[in-house]
């Protein structure tokens, strides 16, 4: 067997950690998964449990019946601790960033896997998995906290790049900014004054300041008014699937990545 790409790392996860993303994930990719044929989807290094493999498993059968979800891992000890919760549709496999599947994924979640390589590795293995992805596929790669109240992700096409999203409880933070350590590895180090994604953080905090009267009806009122002040000069998607009330009203906002690169 050829030595899977990659390296182990920490596998710290948790029970309802990727719902975020899960739940965008099924709204913004769900129809691209429906029209597929045998739609794949990969969850890359799903750590030291499957339990967040099983949870997209069950979020994406609901909308897409006919899913198929396999889940990766480098670690030999984690694949062997998930195989008994195999099940129709759903199994485990011992591999890395070249991804051992019988076909092109059309969609490949990766969470908290990235964050543990260093900048130039990720835009490397960026570039790989989206040249693996089956055409139309997706990769979604993001990064949140231990309990996933705080959250980015970013949407690649076999293409590149395309869009941000960050997503928060409303009360797992003081200011937008706050979600900042939880940036992609490939922006993180750009968060500086000049850089674009400083800018919009800046300009993110700045809408949630002036929106604080809002928040006498509740912190998601105020979410709405700052996300919609923030689309005056920013280009915050408006529209579903990945923008609009119905999105934002979650503690979401998605913008095109070459607004924040
Ligand atoms: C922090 S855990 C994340 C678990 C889960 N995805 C989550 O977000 O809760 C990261 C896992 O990715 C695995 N990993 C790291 N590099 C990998 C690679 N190239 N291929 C597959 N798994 C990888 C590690 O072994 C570790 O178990």
């Amino acid at each position: 067997m050829v030595r899977p790409a990659g390296s182990i790392t920490r596998g710290t996860t948790a029970h309802n950690r990727l719902r975020r993303a899960d739940r965008w994930i099924a709204a913004v990719h769900g129809p691209m998964l429906r029209a597929a044929s045998r739609p794949l989807v990969v969850d890359l290094g799903y750590g030291a449990s499957h339990v967040t493999t099983l949870e997209l498993f069950t979020r994406l059968r609901r909308v897409v019946p006919g899913v198929e979800v396999v889940g990766i891992e480098i670690d030999p000890e984690r694949v062997a601790l998930a195989k008994p919760y195999e099940r129709e549709g759903l199994s485990f496999a011992l591999g890395g960033f070249e991804l051992p599947v019988a076909r092109p994924p059309a969609l490949v979640r990766a969470f908290n896997v990235l964050r543990q390589y260093g900048e130039a590795e990720a835009w490397h293995w960026w570039d790989v998995l989206r040249g693996g992805l089956a055409p139309g596929g997706a990769l979604v790669e993001g990064t949140c906290s231990e309990t996933g109240h705080r959250a980015v992700w970013v949407g690649l096409s076999p293409g590149g790049p395309r869009t941000i999203t960050f997503s928060a409880r409303f009360d797992a933070f003081e200011r937008p900014s706050d979600l900042a350590d939880r940036l992609p590895k490939t922006l993180i180090h750009r968060n500086v004054p000049g850089e674009r994604i400083h800018a919009f953080l800046r300009d993110f905090d700045h809408a949630w300041a002036v929106t604080a009267p809002y928040g006498a009806h509740g912190l998601r009122q105020r979410w709405l008014a700052s996300v919609s002040a923030l689309s005056g000069s920013w280009p915050v998607f408006r529209h579903p699937p990945l923008g609009g009330v119905a999105r934002w009203r979650l503690g979401e906002i998605t913008l095109p990545w070459a607004a924040v690169h």
